[in-house]
């Protein structure tokens, strides 16, 4: 069994997963949502002291695992320094006490083995990882292998939900409020659809969220008009750039992962893209959409039997990560 403990944001999680059959055999997450909340955003030195409270009471639910555990994984990049930081601690602490290897895991690749929670791989899968800190078109040919197609230029699809949230004061985290909204509204609101004039792959939000905060100034439009004509465009970009991806490299398996990946109006519009490209289309579970261990676990289990080992002594936290241009 591999124990995976997962900090890059604002949940703490620990997970145990059986090596061979890659079922998940414990699974806890303690989300931080609400004490962020009233800040509209994360805070990360709050962040950092609610994992120091949260990991080690999971952590306690999970001792009776510890004689089988072949390994320690733990998220060591991207995310917060300070909150990566707390559960590389508990990783480093777990590996002396019980003389274990340390798989350090990218918590990015994280959310592409979402989707293969007691499944085995499916490769090779174009993947769009839209999630809170990161916006995505990656090309993934197992744990060794994965390129990236494009990125965004500014914010991420799910921060930029996050941001107009924030200036309609509804809260933290935006997406789902944003879509709960917008199923109440029409999209009335001509927004820029953004790069429609570059001939590159790649995302920028910054553009239709200075265009939601001028009509919020104008004070003309409904909430809730305005959340259905930001989410209509936030999504038309996504497809707009992969449908030219997939244009360019015909993928017979595209993905949807990250924390906006549980956006349902973002999966039905690459339902019709599926259908009109003829590929197959795969999420993850609703509830490892969000930041969680199990990915982590996962992934691990793939680098556990390629050898992907790290001695404590070696382990440090990479707040931000490149991956290779495809
Ligand atoms: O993957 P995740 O849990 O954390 C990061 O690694 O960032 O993603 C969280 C992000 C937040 O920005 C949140 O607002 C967004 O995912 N999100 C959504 C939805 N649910 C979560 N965005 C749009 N629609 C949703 N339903
Ligand atoms: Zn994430």
């Amino acid at each position: 069994m591999i124990l995976a403990i997962e900090s890059s944001c604002d949940d703490s999680s620990i997970a145990v997963m059986d090596i061979d059959s890659k079922k998940l055999l414990f699974h806890k997450k303690i989300s931080q949502e609400l004490e962020h909340s009233i800040y509209g955003g994360v805070v990360p030195e709050l962040a950092s002291r609610l994992h120091a409270e949260a990991l080690p009471k999971i952590l306690e639910e999970t001792k009776k695992f510890f004689p089988e555990l072949k390994a320690i994984a733990v998220t060591n990049a991207p995310g917060l320094s300070v909150t990566l930081q707390e559960g590389v601690m508990m990783a480093k602490a777990l590996s002396i006490a019980l003389n274990l290897p340390i798989i350090a895991v990218n918590h990015l690749i994280g959310h592409i083995y979402s989707l293969f929670i007691g499944k085995e791989e499916i490769k090779p899968m174009m993947v769009l990882l839209v999630s809170g800190g990161h916006t995505k078109l990656l090309n993934f040919n197992g744990i060794n292998n994965v390129c990236e197609i494009a990125t965004t230029l500014d914010d991420s699809f799910g921060e930029s939900f996050d941001k107009v949230a924030k200036m309609l004061n509804l809260g933290y985290p935006g997406g789902p409020i944003i879509e709960n909204l917008a199923k109440k509204g029409k999209a009335i609101i001509d927004l820029p659809l953004p790069l429609k004039n570059s001939s590159n792959i790649s995302f920028s939000y910054s553009g239709i969220k200075n265009a939601v905060r001028l009509v919020i100034e104008e004070g003309k439009y409904k909430k809730e008009d305005i959340a259905a004509s930001f989410q209509k465009r936030a999504i038309e970009h996504l497809v707009f750039m992969s449908r030219r991806a997939i244009k360019k490299y015909r993928p017979k398996n595209f993905a949807i992962v990250g924390g906006a990946s549980a956006n349902l109006s973002l999966r039905e519009e690459f339902e019709k893209l599926s259908r009109d490209f003829n590929f197959k289309l795969f999420y993850p579970d609703m509830e490892f959409t969000s930041d969680n261990a199990a990915m982590i676990a996962r992934a691990a289990i793939e680098m556990y039997k390629n050898g992907m080992f790290t001695d404590y002594r070696n382990l440090k936290v990479f707040p931000r990560i490149e991956f290779k241009e495809c």
